[in-house]
């Protein structure tokens, strides 16, 4: 999983909680819900002949805004990123009592409630451990921390070598000033629990869930988490198996297990939910599907029909994508991370060049920003409903204790939008949303 949100809601605790994630890749994820890095410097940009810029960053100098700070009461703030080249500018607005504008309206609805916000992050694998751990500290530093300090934002994901990985995550935590949690996502199991004896392919658990190989392999989870115990680092949850629809394709390239979602139901209920509850690790969470969402529902009604998997269940609902693909700068709009978007395209936040000491920044970086940045965890999506049909993509969010609303507008096209937001708590916001573009505003509700 290279970068996801989370959504939460609270639920009876029990030995695993069960939740749904989509999409995701191998080993551990750090959540969080921040921005980057402290004190404003721009962003060095540079074109590798895509539609938009890269930031370029290396061991003196890496763009990085100022800390977050509320707008005062009657204002707005407006982030900007858009294709030309802005990457999270800062500009303010008041908010007016009455409306000037003729155009589309977004009137919020906070007493319309959608589910709350458990984080947003990325993966490392141990591939992207090797890069990072290739720059020169100081370049590994900046890195760091426009992933993890203050503001920053990240999830890892790590295969069993925890010698590399365990120091980066030990330094990400001190960086980030918010908690941050760890997800752990299996890719394969050892090939002699494998009915085709290869880490890859289609290739299942052999026998049944309840037997040997099944319980062995739920065994494994329990001591992934006690190594990682040692080293202080506590888990917040676990998926199932990491992209379980794979191992079900003949000739599937990368380290697969398969699992229909009635394997996967009574592998919870039988092997994996018994043996972490027997273990010190009683209260993580067991998070299910971690796949497509082509998958849903249908994966969701099977798992929780059977009451022993479903125990404790959540009915989380997560989306995520998965990096494969590097191209620089070669797309700056990616989709917001909420209910009704298209699959979000699957892009590298950020390129190594271990030749030049140098990373670039990619434009999905800042699009993440322009949600992690703003949304704490606890936040919760409520109802945004537009005056006409349009071409935006948009989600509204309140933060955990009612004072702040965030709007996210997305523009895929290149028209220009003028537009008004209503809270009708405080009065109406009068913008913009400039083709290619994408926005967060932010304001104090009392
Ligand atoms: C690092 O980037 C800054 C800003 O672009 C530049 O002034 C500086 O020369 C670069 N340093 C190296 C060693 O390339
Ligand atoms: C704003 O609207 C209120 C009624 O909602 C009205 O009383 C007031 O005169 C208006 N102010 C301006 C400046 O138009
Ligand atoms: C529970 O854990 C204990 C100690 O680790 C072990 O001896 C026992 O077999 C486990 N029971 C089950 C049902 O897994």
């Amino acid at each position: 999983l290279s970068h996801s949100s989370f959504c939460s809601q609270e639920c009876p605790k029990h030995l695993g909680r069960v939740g749904i994630m989509a999409a995701s890749l191998i080993g551990l994820l750090l959540l969080q819900a921040v921005s980057w890095a402290s004190g404003a410097h721009p962003c060095i940009p540079k074109s590798f002949g895509y539609s938009s810029v890269v930031c370029v960053c290396n061991a003196s100098y890496c763009d990085s805004l100022d800390p977050l700070t509320f707008p005062a009461p009657g204002t707005f703030s407006r982030y900007e990123s858009t294709r030309s080249g802005r990457r999270m500018e800062l500009s303010k607005g008041t908010i007016e009592a009455n409306r000037t504008g003729t155009g589309l309206l977004l009137t919020l609805q906070p007493e319309e409630k959608f589910q709350k916000v458990k984080g947003f992050g990325g993966a490392m694998t141990d591939a992207a451990a090797l890069n990072i751990l290739a720059l020169s500290p100081p370049a590994q530093n900046l890195l760091l921390k426009s992933y993890f300090s203050e503001e920053g934002w990240g999830l890892m994901a790590v295969p069993d070598a925890l010698v590399r990985l365990i120091p980066l995550i030990h330094r990400a935590l001190k960086l980030s000033q918010r908690p941050i949690s760890l997800i752990g996502s299996p890719w394969t199991s050892p090939t002699w629990l494998k009915t085709n004896g290869k880490v890859n392919g289609k290739g299942t658990l052999k026998g049944q869930p309840g037997d040997i190989y099944h319980q062995t392999w739920a065994k494994y989870f329990v001591k992934f988490l006690d190594a990682y115990a040692e080293h202080k680092l506590q888990f917040w949850a676990v998926t199932t198996e990491n992209e379980p629809s794979a191992g079900l394709i003949s000739g599937y390239p990368f380290q697969c297990l398969g699992f229909t979602p009635e394997h996967q139901r009574d592998f919870i209920a039988r092997d994996l939910g018994p043996a972490l509850a027997n273990s010190t690790h009683r209260d993580i969470r067991v998070l299910m599907l971690d796949d497509q969402r082509l998958l849903l529902p249908r994966w969701a009604q099977v798992v929780l029909a059977d009451p022993e998997a479903a125990k404790g269940l959540c009915g989380l609902q997560v989306l995520g994508a998965e990096c494969a693909s590097w191209l620089l700068g070669s797309r700056d709009a990616v989709q917001p991370q909420h209910h009704h978007e298209p699959p979000v395209p699957c892009r590298c936040p950020i390129i190594v060049d271990i030749t030049k000491d140098t990373f670039y920044k990619q434009p999905m970086f800042y699009h993440l920003g322009h949600f992690s940045k703003f949304i704490p965890e606890g936040s919760q999506r409520v109802g945004l409903v537009a005056s006409e049909k349009n071409n935006l993509d948009t989600v509204a969010l309140i933060h955990p204790d009612g004072s702040v609303a965030v709007v996210v507008v997305l523009n895929r096209f290149s028209k220009d939008v003028p537009l008004t937001i209503k809270d009708p708590a405080v009065g109406f916001l009068e913008t913009i949303s400039p083709g290619y573009s994408i926005h967060t505003y932010l304001w104090r509700r009392h």
